[in-house]
């Protein structure tokens, strides 16, 4: 099966990364193909390496992997600083490769490890969540949370290699699975017509997780991504297109205090919700808002949103507005794969929005 491969520049450098079925079966020899030579430290979490540790068995170099709990709540200081153990107690020095293997929160943590242990070591991302693979992977953001507030600590700190193997996502559960194509829809809805119309297509052997259709699929995403990382810092318009569907799922999972829905779940939300607003204001077509409810019931039922108070989600998004200096910029679908981003729209827009997703 043919592998798709992406360069990804940024201001040091660049890296490669190579989306294709059975590219894990032999990551021994494709570091070795890249030049990554050094000793190597595997970071996942248990239930990742539980099903997919003989993959790994040519990097370990003789020692056990470092394995972090699982769960978003790993994702913290205390974490990192064991890896920071884990690393020293190898006596590794400046010419190690990390490699982490897992989803977004092994990535983030373990780049953020390689991103400060020694004033920094190469990485190799391995994601195993379609989430990781269509977003978190690419860009070289790593971090941790602090109480405060998620991704409060952090830096960029660029991979060396990414490897996204459709073939791993074979074990991940069905609600993570479909929590990562709802980002795929996004990328859809945002730039590419044509990916949408692809995952519509395709929508059952997706959930099959057919390697033949997701390789395509992923490759789109992260080609999409690896456009908006690489456009200058100052264009903030590509980047803000990102957004979509994420200040409503924001302030989802901040009221719902990040328990009911997965991140991508409550992006599937916020998708509805702009896509609404837009409907509203007579700027996204009916056919075009009719395809994308018929695409997201397809995919299957969301946690309900019972419950949830349209003021507190309000208020959520007020807060999120602190945080970008004042202006709630909000992306909206013009039609399928094409969004404008604005800056004027009102609470009782909101509100409606929000009535949509049945939030009142
Ligand atoms: N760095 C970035 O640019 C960026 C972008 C988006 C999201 N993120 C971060 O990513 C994180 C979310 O990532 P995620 O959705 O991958 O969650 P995750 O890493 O928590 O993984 C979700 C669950 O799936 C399990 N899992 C992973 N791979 C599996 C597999 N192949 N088989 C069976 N189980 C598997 C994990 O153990 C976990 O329980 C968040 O912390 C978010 O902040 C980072
Ligand atoms: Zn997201």
């Amino acid at each position: 099966m043919a592998v798709i491969r992406l360069d990804v520049t940024h201001a040091g450098g660049s890296y490669p990364v190579l989306i294709g079925a059975a590219l894990t079966r032999q990551v021994g020899p494709m570091l070795a193909e890249h030049r990554l030579v050094g000793t190597t430290t595997v970071v996942s979490c248990p239930p990742v390496w539980r099903q997919h540790s003989a993959r790994m068995q040519d990097v370990l170099g003789g020692h056990p992997p470092l394995l972090i709990p699982d769960g978003e709540k790993a994702k913290q200081l205390t974490t990192v600083a064991r890896l920071y153990d884990g690393l020293f107690e190898r006596r590794i020095d400046r010419s190690a490769i990390v490699i982490g293997f897992g989803g977004g929160v092994v990535g983030d943590a373990a780049g953020f490890a390689a991103a400060t242990y020694l004033r920094g070591l190469r990485l190799v991302q391995i994601p195993t969540t379609l989430l990781s693979q269509v977003d978190s992977a690419i860009g070289g953001k790593v971090g941790v949370n602090l109480p405060a507030g998620k991704n409060m600590v952090g830096a960029f700190h660029a991979p060396s290699l990414v490897l996204c193997d459709p073939e791993l996502l074979a074990t991940l559960p069905r609600r993570e699975f479909r929590a990562g194509l709802y980002e795929a829809v996004k990328y859809g809805v945002i730039s590419s017509r044509p990916l949408f119309d692809y995952i519509s297509a395709h929508l059952s052997a997706i959930f099959n997780k057919d390697p033949e259709v997701l390789t395509p699929l992923i490759a789109d995403c992260c080609r999409m991504k690896a456009v908006v990382v690489m456009a200058d810092e100052r264009e903030q318009g590509l980047r803000r297109t990102l957004n979509f569907g994420h200040t409503v799922g924001h302030a989802l999972e901040a009221i719902s205090r990040y328990r009911r829905f997965l991140h991508g779940e409550a992006v599937g939300y916020g998708m509805l919700a702009a896509a609404a607003l837009s409907a509203r204001r007579g700027i996204f077509p009916a056919e075009d808002m009719d395809a994308l409810t018929t695409i997201m019931g397809r995919m299957g039922p969301l946690p309900s949103t019972a419950g949830l108070k349209a003021s507190d989600a309000l208020d959520a998004m007020q807060s999120d507005k602190k945080v970008s200096k004042g202006t709630l910029h909000f992306v909206l679908p013009i039609r399928l794969g094409v969004t404008s981003v604005v800056s004027d729209v009102t609470p009782k827009e909101l509100r409606a929005a929000l009535r949509i997703i049945g939030i009142r």
